[in-house]
């Protein structure tokens, strides 16, 4: 197979060559384009651009893999915790029990929050989502660690991101805390990274609290299928917000952002909304399929569709079984489970769903299972952040580690006015 592409503009041909990624994707290297021709290429939304080479996450959204490092998610789901998971994709292996300790001991020491930052809490309205509150807080630890990152000091990054991801969860808990009104909760070095923050989340200082072993399993799979998926938005802006030589704190806050949109992590929570209006409107899923596929409505199946899988979304496949058996576990009888199911099979079969390969995604089924073990609606897309945490840390590193990395900086073209003379307001019409 030839290794060079050729480009033909006007009466000048260009030679690009092809670079390959492990997994054989092929790709046409422009860098030399503008240089040598003058010319840019288009590519609204990214559909066809690699922006980097990454050597964390590999995905085949035509045959539904994905692997973390070169380990599938089906296996990493059934055999893995989530803390050995955010090891794995920050630093490229799996621990070994040594390094596992040691960065378990990190997360646990680093858990608290500056006093201080539990009175930011009072400044945001009770109605304040808390996806806006999460965004704010991390981006405020960078007022508390203000010091320039050194890369040559590996100790001092090891204990940045551990702080990062120990503090989320601390963040997290406590917005939601503020948000309902009842004492914050401080973590306990004795649990683990799960367990701490459901304790965090959900005990009162009035009673003992037991953290349900069958709550915490499915906390940690649910962080794990979050914890990375390539080059998607969130992750995107935190790679262009770090190119920047932005601090990690700052990074991530963006990202945090992003991740917010309805029709990125958002979606979460839209698709339980969306469940509840369809259970409201007398369980009619046709209804909903139909008004879906009209051009004149701006409904979408929230939880359906994707820019990369044209096929099942591994991680939805996990989420459904697992919303079965928790569900049965806790003996839960969720109606919103068989709308869901129906509408699943309703959209399977229907030729415009089938045509453009729309499938439900990972954020089908995962509120159905965070509404069981008790989390209100709007917190649905900070679970997502603190699983993809990790993803996010891992990508920022790779990308500041690299010597050949820019500034991300995209190109445009201009459809604007071409020059013209600046009017004084009275010979204005
Ligand atoms: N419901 C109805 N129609 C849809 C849906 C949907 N959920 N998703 C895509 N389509 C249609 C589009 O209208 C378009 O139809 P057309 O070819 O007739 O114009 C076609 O399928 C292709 O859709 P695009 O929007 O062009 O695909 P894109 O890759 O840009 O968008 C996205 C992907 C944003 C995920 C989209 O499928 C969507 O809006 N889904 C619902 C929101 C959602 O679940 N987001 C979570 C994604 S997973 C994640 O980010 C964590």
């Amino acid at each position: 197979m030839t290794d060079k592409a050729e480009l033909i503009i006007g009466d000048q041909k260009l030679e690009l060559p092809i670079i390959s990624g492990s997994e054989n994707e092929r790709a046409i290297d422009i860098a030399q384009l503008r240089g040598k021709t003058g010319a840019v290429t288009i590519d609204p939304a990214f559909m066809n651009t690699a922006s980097t080479k990454s050597a964390i996450t590999f995905l085949d959204g035509e045959k539904g893999i994905l692997r973390y490092r070169g380990i599938p998610i089906e296996q990493l789901a059934e055999k893995s915790k989530f803390v050995e998971v955010a090891f794995l994709l920050i630093y490229g292996n799996l621990p070994n029990k040594e390094q596992l300790d040691s960065f378990s001991t990190l997360l646990t020491r680093h858990s608290l929050i500056h006093e201080d930052m539990k009175r930011f809490f009072d400044g945001f309205p009770s109605t304040a989502h808390p996806m806006a509150v999460l965004s704010s807080m991390v981006c405020s630890l960078s007022t508390y660690y203000p010091e320039e990152h050194n890369f040559a000091d590996k100790q001092s990054m090891d204990v940045t991101y551990a702080r990062l991801i120990s503090k989320v969860r601390t963040i997290a808990a406590y917005a939601y805390k503020k948000e309902i009104g009842q004492p914050f909760v401080y973590p306990q070095n004795h649990l683990r990274y799960c367990a701490n923050y459901l304790n965090m989340m959900f005990s009162v200082p009035a009673e003992p609290y037991e953290v349900d072993p069958d709550i915490e399993a499915a906390m940690n799979l649910l962080f794990i299928l979050h914890a990375d998926h390539e080059q998607n938005c969130s992750t995107s802006t935190v790679r262009l917000v770090g190119s920047a030589k932005t601090n990690l704190y700052a990074s991530v806050a963006a990202g945090i952002l992003a991740l917010w949109g309805p029709l990125h992590g958002g979606a979460n929570q839209e698709v339980i909304e969306m469940l509840q209006l369809i259970q409201k409107d007398g369980g009619n899923v046709k209804k909903y399929v139909d008004l879906a596929k009209d051009k004149t409505s701006n409904f979408r199946l929230m939880g359906f569709g994707h820019r990369v899988y044209k096929n099942f979304d591994p991680r939805a496949k996990i989420i459904k079984t697992t919303a079965d058996k928790i569900l049965k576990k806790l003996g839960i009888n969720d109606p919103l489970l068989d709308i869901a199911k129906e509408l699943e099979e309703a959209a399977l079969k229907d030729p415009y769903f089938v045509e453009r390969k729309l499938y439900p995604n990972v954020d089908f089924y995962s509120g159905i299972i965070y509404r069981a073990l008790g989390f209100p609606t709007d917190m649905f897309t900070v679970l997502f952040a603190i699983g993809r945490l990790p993803g996010w840390i891992a990508h920022w590193k790779e990308m500041n580690e690299d010597p050949t990395t820019k500034i991300g900086r995209p190109r445009q073209i201009y459809t604007g006015e071409v020059a013209r003379e600046y009017v004084p307001l009275d010979q204005r019409k």
